[in-house]
């Protein structure tokens, strides 16, 4: 991207009058409504979006990082539980026994059913569907990433921190803890209503459903059927029990829920030994050899469920890692598994609207050395009738970034019978490809990444941001090593300039033409975070510095500005979002620069102020900040708070948050909303 554009408005006036003019015969074809009318998002382009490109400034005066346990938040704003784990969200049932956890209150028989009538674990993804216009009742969907077991349970101590024998007994003992946890997964959908300033749910809302890791799951798409995907429980391999590892994720320009399947090889055992075994499959084990799975996993489900076992259901695993779409309007419809938007540590799903029409899904695959992908569909959204879009996402073509040095970059597509991807390497039909994605993506020569998390596309600009979140075996020199069944150069390069990278990045992308449904961009780092106030680094104000090899593990920069007494330290960006007025929000999850906790950050991506990031929030002990949803009219900020307390156990916990006086610590929604009122951040 042009050196030059950093400090200006991001596109030339020319794109932006030409985009209007798209945007506005969209309009008037009648395409946007009604979403665009209740949702100004990048992918409905509401007339709020039709404005210039400047952001409003944001006014709130900063917040300094913090080490309390607490929701700490700028001057002038509130911040309210909306809904906690164990809440209930029908009439009848009990809400959660805080006080019995450290009793064992969670191995009591029924609790699983309980559970799966109460919000569910560590809370990651919102996102908000106004019901009415004044957006003051909505439905909110909310991602249940994973359990954290040793804040839930006696005795236990912590994914990756028990050894395999010790969890194998203890789940033996206890057979019904696995049942609680997966009850515990999932999603939840209610609806809440603003009265009095507060964000309430409505429970037992003709809108409410809890989706958990055992809720049925239609498999959609060109793998559905597919041979590698059929296990004994469900032969025709259309149907599988649950979703898991649900992180961020996205809403469609057709009022859906898109809820990204991420670190799903934490929950299955038995990988080595299957691969050792004489029966082992050789497609079986090939289909895992990029995505591949543990010995032991890391909630110990594998000792009493059967499915969990590779051994004895080596497939069971190739049917999550998925993008799943739930219409929140219906609880009776179907969920699906959107097998044309690939396989891999899905994380966050970023939806805009191509130029005609065609939906454009942006999604990162966050491990370490992976890439970013884009499925572009087949079809035009008709957003006149909901149902016409309801198998949208399942034809159309999925798409892995390709990042040159001199700031092009290339839409790469996972298409069988073209270029490598033929029979002779393993790709025999479209599913193969989808399900082995990442070695398709492997073939075609994608960029890997420092960790792709979340993406978000401005609703002013189009322009698309990719959180990086780390990476600290990027290395200064060549070293050619095995990155999950892949050889990888660890070496920096241009989109990830830094060696050692433990603060993350975030990397700008300009779609050519304007059109999400392009396959060729232009790119640039927005920011590479960090203590920009840091004695052993350099604030670099000149993007054209960012070169790979000259640059530092400390050295920083925020888009060009240059007063770092100005810019917040910021670490390991992980979900984003965008406010109605055009600023970028970010949120962490990962050590701070300071050692302070995790928060939440805005900064203007247009104007003077581009790259001036400030802090806005602060989380407890242990918390990662996750969500970033903002209601239509910009006045309430939704956030999830995700695994306060992590790093305590119940018999020593580090934090109590949100309920106090030593009870423990229960992950949550928060509303954030003015005092008075007013557009958040402002
Ligand atoms: Fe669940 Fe990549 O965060
Ligand atoms: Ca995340
Ligand atoms: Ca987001």
């Amino acid at each position: 991207m042009r050196p030059e554009a950093e400090r200006t408005p991001a596109v030339p006036l020319r794109d932006l009058l030409a985009r209007r003019l798209s945007r506005r015969s969209l309009l008037e074809s009648g395409l946007l409504l009604p979403a665009a009318a209740l949702w100004p998002g990048p992918v409905a382009a509401s007339p709020r979006a039709e404005e210039p490109s400047r952001a409003r400034d944001l006014g709130f005066r900063p917040l300094e990082g913090s080490r309390a346990d607490a929701v700490r938040v700028a001057d002038g704003y509130r911040a309210q539980v909306v809904v906690r784990w164990g809440d209930p969200l029908w009439p009848g049932t009990p809400p959660l026994d805080t006080a019995g956890l450290a009793h064992g209150s969670l191995l009591r028989t029924g609790t699983a059913a309980v559970q799966r009538r109460q919000f569910g674990y560590n809370c990651d993804a919102i996102a908000f569907f106004p019901l009415v216009r004044s957006g003051r009742t909505g439905i909110l969907c909310v991602n249940h990433e994973y359990t954290n077991d040793e804040l839930m349970f006696p005795d236990r101590r912590g994914m990756g921190r028990e050894g395999a024998r010790q969890l194998a007994a203890w789940s033996v003992e206890h057979p019904g803890a696995a049942q609680v946890e997966i009850a515990a997964h999932g999603a939840t959908v209610l609806e809440i209503r603003l009265v009095g300033g507060d964000w309430r749910p409505q429970i037992g809302s003709r809108y409410t459903r809890r989706v958990t890791g055992t809720t049925p799951i239609e498999i959609a798409g060109p793998a559905r059927g597919h041979p590698l995907l059929c296990t004994r429980a469900d032969p025709g391999g259309t149907r599988v029990l649950g979703m898991l590892a649900n992180c961020a994720g996205g809403r469609t320009p057709w009022g859906t829920f898109l809820t990204a399947e991420e670190n799903v090889d934490d929950y299955f055992g038995g990988y080595r030994s299957y691969c050792e075994s004489d029966s082992a499959d050789a497609r079986v084990v090939d289909a895992h050899r990029r995505f591949p799975l543990l010995e032991h996993g890391y909630h110990g489900w594998e000792h009493t469920i059967g499915r969990f076992d590779l051994r004895r259901e080596p497939r069971e695993a190739l049917r999550f890692g998925w993008m799943v779409e739930i219409d929140p309007q219906d609880p009776r419809t179907p969920i699906r598994k959107r097998t044309a938007l690939g396989r891999f540590s899905h994380e966050g799903a970023s939806c805009a609207l191509a130029r005609d029409g065609r939906a454009a899904v942006y999604m990162g695959d966050d491990d370490k050395f992976e890439y970013l992908y884009k499925f572009v569909s087949r079809d035009r959204c008709d957003l006149r009738r909901r149902d016409a879009n309801r198998d949208i996402l399942d034809h159309g073509v999925l798409h892995v970034a390709r990042f040159d040095a001199d700031g092009n970059g290339e839409w790469l597509p996972l298409l069988q019978g073209q270029g490598p991807l033929v029979a002779t390497a393993g790709f025999a039909d479209q599913a193969e490809v989808l399900i082995k994605a990442r070695a398709a993506a492997d073939l075609l020569g994608a960029t890997p990444l420092d960790r792709p998390e979340d993406v978000e596309v401005s609703p002013h600009t189009g322009r698309v941001y990719v959180a990086l979140t780390k990476n600290g075996d990027r290395t200064l020199e060549s070293k050619r090593a095995d990155n999950d069944g892949h050889a990888v150069d660890f070496r920096v390069d241009a989109p990830n300039p830094r060696p050692e990278n433990e603060f993350g990045h975030i990397l700008e992308i300009e779609e050519a033409e304007d059109d999400a449904a392009a396959t060729a961009f232009r790119w640039n780092v927005f920011l590479l975070a960090g203590d920009p106030r840091d004695p052993a680094g350099t604030l670099l104000t000149d993007v054209r510095q960012l070169q790979p090899g000259r640059l530092g593990p400390r050295d920083t920069y925020y888009a060009g500005s240059a007063v770092p007494g100005d810019l917040a330290p910021l670490a390991c960006p992980d979900n984003l979002g965008f406010d109605p007025a055009g600023n970028l929000w970010v949120v962490t999850d990962g050590a701070q620069p300071r050692g302070d906790n995790n928060g939440a950050f805005a900064v203007p991506v247009t104007g003077p102020e581009r790259g001036r990031l400030r802090q806005f929030l602060s989380a407890p002990r242990g918390a990662e900040v996750c969500g970033c949803e903002f209601t239509p009219d910009g006045e309430t900020l939704f956030l999830s708070i995700q695994h306060p307390g992590e790093g305590g156990t119940l018999g020593e916990p580090s934090s109590d948050w949100p309920d106090g006086g030593g009870r423990p610590p229960r992950p949550g929604v928060v509303a954030i909303r003015k005092d008075g009122g007013g557009r958040v951040g402002s």
